[in-house]
């Protein structure tokens, strides 16, 4: 039997719904919608189209966005000076930064972000408290994809998850936030022998490799719940990690790319956002 389709846009919808009226409220209360800066550095890896698409969402939303478009041969200390400038700004309550070509150092740019607007949930400070057990900024991308496995109203409790990728964007978060649901947690990365062995004991299984085929049929569990978080661009299309059609046949449940994760991670930045700006 094939898999349930589970649809990212219409569970990124009951979100945004309800982010709609608390940034109506917040508005009231603070006198100015919140303020969302988006820092791209112009390159082939910079995901210019979602920027825009968060710049819409927000528009839809009443959140004031702006995004920064800085030339392929911006340097650290240009972008240090630009997230000094948002840290004191009072109009912006979150910074995101969209993905740096790999001549600027990331890391030591996304630490200089006041953790108070670090609605990416990636500083040191934030992931500490995390880790800790503190919920209050959860890395965005990992809170979308929980959003998206309780839209299935499936328990995790007991379940065995595996976890394809170890980034600190996506994988590491997402650990943790399944292993707090009392799912068995296993981390899979590049230097994995026999990825199927772990794979084809999953009932979750969320995959985030960023390589197009990294999972099809054979490598997964019958009436498992896949989630491809991957989204890469093949020509004029963008797929996921998983091979839709051939797992579809043998999953319990699945997400497609695109319309499956995607719109919810949106969506949970603008969720952080917003409980920046109440705090702000
Ligand atoms: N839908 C969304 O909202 C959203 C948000 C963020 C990211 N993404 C997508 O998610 C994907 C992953 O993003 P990321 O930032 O986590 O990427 P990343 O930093 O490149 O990490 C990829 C991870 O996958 C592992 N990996 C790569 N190839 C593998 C393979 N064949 N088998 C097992 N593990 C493998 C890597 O292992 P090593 O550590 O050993 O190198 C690494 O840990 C990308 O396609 C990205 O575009 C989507």
């Amino acid at each position: 039997m094939a898999a349930n389709v589970i649809n990212g846009e219409q569970v990124a919808r009951g979100v945004r719904e309800k982010l709609k009226a608390e940034v109506a409220s917040l508005k009231k209360e603070k006198k100015k919608p919140p303020g969302l800066a988006i820092i791209v550095v112009k390159s082939p890896f910079s995901r210019v189209h979602v920027a825009r698409l968060k710049e819409r969402t927000c528009h839809q939303l009443g959140i004031n966005c702006k995004i920064y478009y800085l030339p392929e041969t911006t340097t650290d200390e240009e972008i240090i000076f630009l997230i000094e400038r948002l840290n004191a700004s009072r109009e912006i309550h979150g910074i995101n930064i969209h993905p740096l070509t790999p001549h600027l150092n990331h890391t030591l740019v996304s630490q200089l972000v006041d953790p108070r607007k670090d609605v990416e949930g990636l500083h040191f400070l934030n992931m500490g408290n995390f880790l800790m057990g503190d919920f209050h900024m959860v890395p965005f991308v990992a809170r979308g994809i929980m959003k998206v496995i309780e839209s299935t109203g499936e328990s995790l409790e007991g379940k065995r998850a595996v976890i394809v990728g170890r980034s600190q964007l996506v994988g590491k978060p997402i650990a943790f936030l399944l292993l707090h649901q009392n799912a068995t947690v296993s981390i899979c990365h590049s230097q994995t022998p026999d990825l199927a062995l772990f794979t084809k004991n999953a009932d979750i299984l969320v995959v985030a490799a960023g390589h197009p085929h990294t999972i099809n049929k054979n490598m997964v569990k019958e009436g498992a719940m896949v989630i491809d978080v991957g989204v890469n661009q093949v020509g004029t299309h963008l797929i996921g990690d998983v091979d839709f059609e051939d797992v579809e046949k043998i999953a319990g449940w699945i997400t497609p790319v695109p319309g499956g994760v995607g719109p919810v991670t949106i969506a949970m930045l603008l969720d952080n956002l917003v409980k920046a700006a109440r705090t702000l």
